[in-house]
């Protein structure tokens, strides 16, 4: 939908598309386990107006960084309402969410010595039971979904290993600090996914529940599903079938299923507008250059097409026909292409460019490359209102030292 009068390139939340896809997340944990818990995954991204939307929509934030739990800290996210996951946490950060009962998953060896500091100095009468945290586990998705994971050759790098011992030792470890173990914590970023990853996630998570004798408070299934595609997976194929199979070892009425969407979410409700600025013809191709650039929608530089649409400045449809033309970005890269049009009407300096579906991890990982970031509007009904002004100047420079004469 073309909107007239905002200066591209800009990006716009379609708000109507966000309350949809959370309702029918909501819905689908609701009918499927009933005790659930979603975090926002904040590394999807975390502009502020979104982070500060899931928040009042009860969503707890999935942070993993000191950063990102002092950004979810700093719009009022309560510290229990922090899952806090990955392999960049500080000290600081990891003690104040243990201490005040966020949901916390290790990840790595030192976050188990850290305990230390907690049982000694705060736990020495009752020390059991004081203090909870979860644990994330490494399985070996490749063998039980052959196809479906991201690393096949190298394995998975997050999580203590089950299949060699590594987590019953890990698990070992933490509770003879007297901490509880209150959850496990299974995400897998997958290449595919689909459902079939998550029946391996259930079917592991209910295996170790029932060999390490676990009473858990959570069970973490991670991200990682799809949302708001009319030809891919819905909510419900996805929480159905993990709650028949936890159903098997865990109690709903004790056992909260724990999800971490973000692309699931904030993909869908996301689009980037562009302009033709210029058009240039060379022996080789026919370069349609706009002020838009791949390093804004496709910053890993991997997608291969997009759900777009063309329109034309003049709205006609009787314009001469060339065989090939690649849509180009702003940047002095040479492959900043964008995409291909074959066989299609010539476009002109003024045709607008829209991307759809492009809300995750796209402007979280966009460089400031040549430009700052560009204006995010939201659009609610009839009504658009800007909700990040583009950068100017002197947000570039920040926190900078610069050399004042
Ligand atoms: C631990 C964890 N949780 C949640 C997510 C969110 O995944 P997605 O945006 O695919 O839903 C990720 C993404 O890598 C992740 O690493």
């Amino acid at each position: 939908m073309k909107l007239d009068g905002l200066k591209t390139p800009y990006f716009v939340i379609d708000k109507e598309v966000l309350d949809e896809g959370l309702q029918n997340l909501k819905d689908s944990l609701e009918s499927a386990w009933g005790n659930y818990i979603i975090g926002y995954s904040y590394k999807t991204n975390a502009l502020p107006w979104l982070i500060e939307y899931f928040k009042d929509h009860g969503c707890y934030a999935e942070v993993v960084s000191d950063d990102e739990y002092r950004l979810a800290r700093s719009i009022g996210i309560d510290k229990s309402h922090i899952v806090y996951n990955g392999i960049a946490k500080s000290k600081e950060t990891f003690l104040e969410a243990v201490k005040n009962h966020a949901i916390v998953n290790i990840d790595a060896e030192y976050e188990i010595d850290w305990l230390d500091e907690l049982v000694v100095s705060e736990a020495s009468e009752c020390k059991n039971e004081q203090y909870e945290v979860g644990i994330r586990v490494n399985f070996d998705l490749e063998e039980r979904c052959p196809g479906h994971s991201q690393c096949p050759e190298e394995g998975g790098r997050f999580g203590f290993c089950y299949e060699n011992g590594e987590l019953e030792r890990a698990i070992e470890r933490i509770r003879n600090k007297g901490v509880k173990l209150s959850g496990i914590h299974l995400h897998k970023s997958s290449k595919t996914r689909m459902p079939a990853v998550y029946k391996a996630i259930a079917e592991v998570a209910v295996e170790i529940g029932k060999k390490y004798d676990l009473e858990l408070d959570y069970v973490d299934i991670g991200g990682g599903f799809f949302g708001g595609l009319e030809t891919k997976p819905k909510f419900p194929e996805y929480f159905d079938m993990v709650a028949g199979i936890l159903k098997e070892q865990f109690d709903p009425q004790k056992t909260a299923l724990v999800v971490e969407p973000g692309n699931a979410l904030v993909a869908s409700p996301i689009g980037y507008y562009t302009t033709v600025l210029d058009v240039k013809k060379t022996t080789h191709n026919t370069f349609v250059v706009t002020d838009g650039s791949r390093t804004q929608i496709d910053p890993l530089m991997t997608k291969k097409s997009y759900f777009h649409e063309i329109i034309k400045k003049d709205g006609s449809d009787n314009r001469v026909r060339l065989d090939k033309q690649l849509i180009c970005g702003f940047t002095c890269m040479e492959h900043d292409h964008i995409f291909k049009v074959d066989n299609s009407e010539e476009l002109m300096p003024g045709d607008q460019i829209i991307y759809q579906k492009v809300g995750a991890y796209t402007m979280c990982l966009t460089p400031l490359f040549i430009k700052w970031f560009p204006d995010v509007y939201l659009k609610d009904g009839d009504s658009i209102c800007t909700i990040r002004h583009r950068w100017i100047t002197e947000n570039y420079i920040g926190r900078s030292s610069v050399n004042e004469e």
